[in-house]
């Protein structure tokens, strides 16, 4: 383990070892820290591994989203789609474009996804774009989601931040649509620390997100470096949202093991489908997957029971030390997105009462898997009183 606080059972947890000690110091070491062949040689690798024809390395998934959508032409005017049971991030990359975030309704608590019905529903005459989101690194319905945009003249742009190695289809998740981006994140299934990335098939869109990441310049300091340039020219006004050598080497070290850590995600979500799904009046999304639809697995997620008292259930797992999650406080119910909730986004609003995320990492026991979902179902069946609370945080 390489965290040492005070949970039994972290939400998330990274495996530190040798390879990856050396691949940071060896980038250290280089006496090269900004931009340079490492992040090059990440950008590759990852375009192979997901079959993309490019892709740009980003400081973030945020960056990535970003300039995704600067790229594929929103600004001021443009309302995007997207669902409101995401990462803010989403939210506010679509403002900073300038554009306008619309919220769309998931289809329910068996699939958290985009309800691509209720995309066409909120889709009229300033629509550009529709930022679908593969919710838990489970696949959302590519298929529907193209069709609407196909017919409305619409892009789409894939917050594939859960979604590394997904596979929609026979293709994978992030290279369905315009653009696809990754978050790198330290909790992520490909963490890196902080980091993004942005792939694509469409070579203008790789030229724009590359040029948008290094201050609109077109040459870099490694080019000038290395004697290629001696100027530039400013092409855009950009941003600083470049990668640096120390995460792209340890990014180059967690690509080839995203498969096996995948694999495990999937093997121990599937544990906790066998002990959750159904028992106690609780759902466990996805769990009869889709077909053609590979999930990722970044999130153990739950529906509680309707009317469920999420935070004492997320007390007496605390008490054990167990550390839990909610994936996600729906976006149009913060202060900052009040204004933008003026559809009627009733699964969301229930389902954003209701859900909890739970532990899960690729090197997580079976065991540990075991004593989450015991102590939730317990949790569940056995409402705690305020004493036997207080004597549980005491002895916590
Ligand atoms: C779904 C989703 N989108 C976007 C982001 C933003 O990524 P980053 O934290 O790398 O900026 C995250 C990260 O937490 C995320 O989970």
């Amino acid at each position: 383990m390489a965290s040492d606080w005070a949970w039994s059972v972290p939400l998330s947890d990274l495996a530190v070892d040798e390879e990856i000690l050396r691949a940071a110091s060896g980038a250290v070491g280089s006496g090269w820290w900004s931009m340079g062949p490492r992040v090059a040689r990440f950008e590759e690798a990852f375009s192979r591994f997901l079959g993309a024809e490019h892709a740009v390395a980003v400081a973030s998934g945020t960056a990535a989203l970003h300039l995704s959508l600067l790229a594929c032409g929103c600004g001021p005017g443009d309302e995007v789609i997207l669902p409101s049971l995401n990462f803010v991030a989403a939210a506010s990359a679509v403002r900073h474009t300038g554009a306008t975030p619309v919220f769309c309704d998931v289809i329910g608590k068996r699939d958290l996804n985009l309800d691509p019905q209720d995309v066409d529903a909120a889709a009229g005459p300033q629509t550009k774009a529709i930022l679908v989101l593969h919710y838990g690194g489970a696949p959302c319905d590519m298929d529907a989601v193209l069709e609407v945009a196909a017919r409305r003249g619409l892009v789409v742009i894939e917050d594939a931040a859960h979604a590394p190695g997904a596979i929609h289809g026979g293709r994978a998740c992030g290279t369905l649509g315009t653009a696809g981006c990754f978050s790198f994140f330290s909790n992520k299934n490909l963490p890196i620390g902080e980091g993004g990335m942005v792939v694509t098939g469409d070579k203008g869109v790789a030229d724009r997100v590359r040029l948008l990441r290094s201050h609109g310049m077109t040459t870099l300091t490694w080019d000038r470096h290395r004697g290629h340039a001696a100027g530039y020219d400013v092409l855009a006004s950009g941003f600083n949202y470049r990668m640096d050598e120390i995460r792209a080497a340890i990014g180059l070290v967690q690509l080839p093991r995203l498969g096996l850590a995948n694999a495990a995600r999937a093997r121990l979500a599937a544990r906790y489908r066998e002990h959750l799904d159904g028992v106690a009046g609780l759902t466990v999304p996805f769990a009869g997957g889709a077909p053609h639809r590979d999930s990722a697995h970044h999130l153990a997620v739950v529906v509680l029971p309707r009317g469920s008292d999420r935070e004492r259930l997320r007390e007496a797992l605390a008490a054990r030390r167990i550390q839990t999650s909610v994936h996600y406080p729906p976006i149009h119910r913060f202060s900052a997105y009040e204004a933008s909730g003026a559809r009627p986004l009733p699964r969301t609003n229930e389902l954003g009462e209701r859900l909890l995320t739970l532990p899960l990492f690729p090197h997580m026991t079976e065991e540990q898997v075991d004593e989450v979902a015991d102590a939730l179902v317990a949790a569940v069946d056995r409402p705690l009183g305020g004493a036997r609370r207080a004597a549980l945080r005491a002895a916590g």
